[in-house]
């Protein structure tokens, strides 16, 4: 890494830290945090950019759209913004702005912009929604929109989807098997497969213990 390219990591930090002052939870500077250190992590085992790929997982969730009433623009607009403003070459610009647009867990059927950065900030950022955090992140984030925790008159189990509850919201444990434990099937790198494994595991005990909890037996 070059001085130069360090600056503008440090001030990708800055703004970003800046940006998302009172964000939710888990989708808060500490997310993007622990995501480039994962970045970091799995980078060390694959030849890649690394410039592209601090960059891209800095600004991944600049502005998500789920925040700001489903525009998919927005992100890759304030980050191609920022970057333009620092001097950035086009190039990497260009390489973030595809990096924004597809690394979300909703557009894993499009599959038209493929590159080893965007996979190792893919596997960083699902692998932030297993394990012992991904557990505290889907909680937060279902008492932000104030949702049951659990509702055992409604089905919690793989292949559900958001069709499936028709006349209700789904309570916060669905969200595990529509979207959490799915995730380790869909790690690109070796190093992003081998830490979901573990992630996994952690989330099926946690479910277990759950339900024996739920009927008083534990
Ligand atoms: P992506 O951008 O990859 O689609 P999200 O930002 O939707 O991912 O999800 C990140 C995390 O936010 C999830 O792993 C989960 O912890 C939480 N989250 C998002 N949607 C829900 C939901 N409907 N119920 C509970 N948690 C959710
Ligand atoms: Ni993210």
């Amino acid at each position: 890494m070059t001085q130069s390219q360090q600056n503008i990591i440090d001030s990708t930090v800055a703004f970003v830290r800046e940006t998302l002052q009172g964000a939710e939870g888990g989708h808060d500077w500490w997310h993007i945090y622990r995501v480039w250190n994962l970045c970091k992590t799995i980078a060390e085992k694959e030849p890649c950019d690394r410039f592209v790929v601090e960059i891209g997982a800095l600004l991944h969730d600049i502005a998500d759209a789920k925040f700001h009433d489903g525009n998919e623009e927005l992100g890759p607009q304030v980050a191609c913004e920022f970057l333009m403003n620092l001097g950035v070459k086009s190039h990497i610009i260009d390489h973030v702005r595809n990096i924004i647009l597809h690394v979300s867990f909703r557009k894993r059927n499009n599959n038209s912009f493929k590159s080893i950065e965007l996979d190792i900030i893919q596997d960083a950022d699902r692998l932030d929604a297993m394990g012992a955090i991904g557990i505290s992140r889907t909680f937060n984030f279902g008492g932000y929109k104030n949702r049951e925790i659990y509702n055992p008159e409604i089905p919690a189990k793989v292949g559900m989807t958001k069709e499936h509850y028709k006349n209700s919201t789904a309570p916060t444990i669905n969200h595990f098997y529509e979207k959490l434990l799915l995730l380790k099937d869909l790690m690109n790198t070796q190093t992003g497969k081998s830490i979901a494994k573990r992630r996994h595991q952690f989330m099926i005990t946690y479910l277990d213990q759950f339900y024996e909890e739920w009927q008083g037996r534990s």
